[in-house]
């Protein structure tokens, strides 16, 4: 027996090296860990049992039968969480390059399979060249396997992609079509085609860095959610996202124990508006203010800032917080923010997840930029995205609501559960000023008759008032009772049953 389990061991280590000393030392002077070193940081000490540790690819083309290597490119198993149930795979650029092999699909596609029937959320960390060249079709084969078990999974169990180096050709859709994506500040690149394809076939000369790093998909493309300093740093932000997720679409949001009280007054939150209308102030702050213990997890914190979206919780319990961010464009909604926000409400929706929505809104971005640039449709998902969700939706309306902004930012009229407004709010299809432009255009040459039909139009709609008497809004809040006031309303509405018509799936403007 004991030479049997030297053996286990010989093989178990020989294994564990993937492809070797060698190249683990490039990969570290790289600034990266190496894929066991990844899941090691990410699971929970001891909690991972790796599968399919000895399975080696079957080509034969390329002498490939004389380069084997156990492991194939991709570590895969289970673990936990802060106790909670993970499925994981790791590319492992020490062997061919983490590339994908048949083998190496079939590996991913168990874990998938095993994450998706035991309803438990999958990470993959990416690492990797792509399609196993020497392998062809078969590896076009394997994505093909993987792709069809990320879409049906979607909406039922969370999937996160974590990019820790290259990420080109096939290995870019798989992440794609995931719930999150987050990579690596400088070490780590998504793209279609690299460099060399683009100059060939554009003659553009660009850099991998230029053409998908970290800060082009978190800033201009949108692809990724959020970009870390270095892998430890990404793996930690893992960790905690991982609290605030749900396990599967039925299993309800984690509960984590908090010091935090839902009686907690902020009489900080009355002075938060400044006192003149057009000028900005913090709504991250005021977000911080009401949630437990100050804890906000940004989603796409460094695209379309004029909208902040992302997860807290409340008495220990996840949300999901859309608000406008009059800091930036002054909170209005344009194309970028309203896709951000739309694809943030329909994780929430999918996954049970109670939105919270805080409102200070001038109205959708003027302009040819915009209308150009399908303002209309883009506007439209995040409407349509509140519009169908199900799930407990609290909205508080800060200051401006403004046209058809107000409508789409969780109102009352497209199921907003609760809706309130602070004193400061003010309802209006547009701004006093433009208002008062338009219905007394013959005083436009008289500056004194418009500043009087200006003071009345602001009289008369800048307030919550006009909105409450028709019962738009539930009640006008003090700001300092804000937390308690949502933490009522969120416990009130925790056995929300809420069904849409029975459809094969709806057809959102994409
Ligand atoms: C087989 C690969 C490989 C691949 C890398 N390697 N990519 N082996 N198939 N796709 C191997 C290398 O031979 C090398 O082996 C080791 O991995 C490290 O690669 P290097 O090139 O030395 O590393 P580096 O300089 O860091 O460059 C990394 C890289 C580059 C940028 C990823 O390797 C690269 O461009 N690879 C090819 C990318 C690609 O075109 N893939 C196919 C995409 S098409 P040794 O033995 O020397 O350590 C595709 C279609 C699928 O994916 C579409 C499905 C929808």
């Amino acid at each position: 027996m004991k030479h049997i389990i030297e053996e286990l061991e010989k093989r178990r280590a020989n294994a564990r090296l993937g492809g070797g000393q060698r190249r683990i030392d490039t990969q570290h002077k790289r600034g990266k860990l190496t894929a066991r070193e990844r899941i090691d940081l990410l699971m929970d000490e001891n909690s991972f049992e790796e599968f399919d540790m000895y399975i080696e690819h079957r080509c034969t083309d390329f002498s490939m039968e004389k380069s084997k290597i156990p492991g194939d490119g991709v570590v895969t198993g289970w673990g936990t969480i802060n106790g909670r149930v993970v499925y994981v795979f790791a590319k492992d650029f020490t062997v061919f390059g983490g590339s994908l092999s048949e083998t190496h699909a079939k590996k991913m596609t168990k874990i998938q399979d095993m994450a998706l029937q035991n309803r438990a959320p999958i990470i993959g960390l990416f690492d990797a060249g792509g399609a196993r060249i020497q392998e062809g079709v078969a590896a076009l084969g394997g994505y093909g396997e993987v792709f069809l078990r990320n879409v049906l999974a979607s909406g039922v169990i969370p999937q996160i992609s974590i990019i820790m180096g290259p990420c080109a050709g096939g290995d870019v859709y798989s992440p794609a079509m995931t719930d999150f994506i987050f990579m690596v500040k400088g070490t780590s690149y998504m793209f279609v085609t690299g460099p060399d394809v683009v100059k060939t076939v554009t003659n553009e000369t660009v850099t991998a860095e230029e053409l998908g790093g970290a800060k082009v998909h978190t800033t201009k493309s949108s692809i990724a959610d959020m970009a870390y300093e270095n892998d430890v740093e990404a793996l930690l932000q893992m960790r905690r996202l991982m609290d605030f997720l749900p396990s599967n679409n039925e299993s309800g949001v984690p509960v984590l124990p908090t010091a935090d009280s839902a009686n907690r007054e902020e009489s900080s939150l009355d002075t938060i508006i400044p006192d003149n209308t057009n000028k900005p102030y913090d709504m991250k702050e005021l977000i911080l203010n009401v949630v437990d213990e100050g804890d906000f997890f940004d989603i796409q914190e460094g695209f379309a800032k004029n909208i902040l979206t992302g997860f807290a919780r409340m008495e220990g319990r996840t949300i999901g917080i859309v608000a406008n961010q009059p800091l930036v464009l002054a909170g209005v909604l344009d194309s970028d923010a309203s896709r951000k926000a739309a694809r943030f409400v329909r994780f929430c929706d999918c996954f049970e997840i109670p939105l919270v929505t805080f409102v200070d809104v001038p109205g959708f971005l003027p302009g040819t930029a915009q209308e150009y640039g399908g303002l209309i449709k883009h506007g439209a998902k995040l409407l349509f995205a509140f519009t169908e969700a199900t799930v407990p939706k609290v909205t508080v309306i800060t200051r401006k609501a403004y046209g058809g902004a107000y409508d789409v930012m969780s109102s009352k009229h497209i199921r907003g559960d609760v809706n309130y407004a602070w004193p400061s709010a003010e309802i209006a299809v547009m701004g006093p000023k433009g208002a008062a432009e338009i219905l007394f255009r013959a005083d436009s040459g008289d500056p004194e008759k418009i500043k009087m039909r200006i003071a009345e139009y602001e009289k008369r709609f800048a307030n919550p008032f006009v909105a409450a008497e028709r019962g738009y809004i539930d009640d006008v809040i003090l700001p300092r009772d804000t937390r308690r006031r949502i933490c009522r309303a969120l416990n009130m509405l925790r056995d929300k049953h809420v069904e849409n018509p029975w459809k094969k799936h709806d057809n959102i403007p994409l």
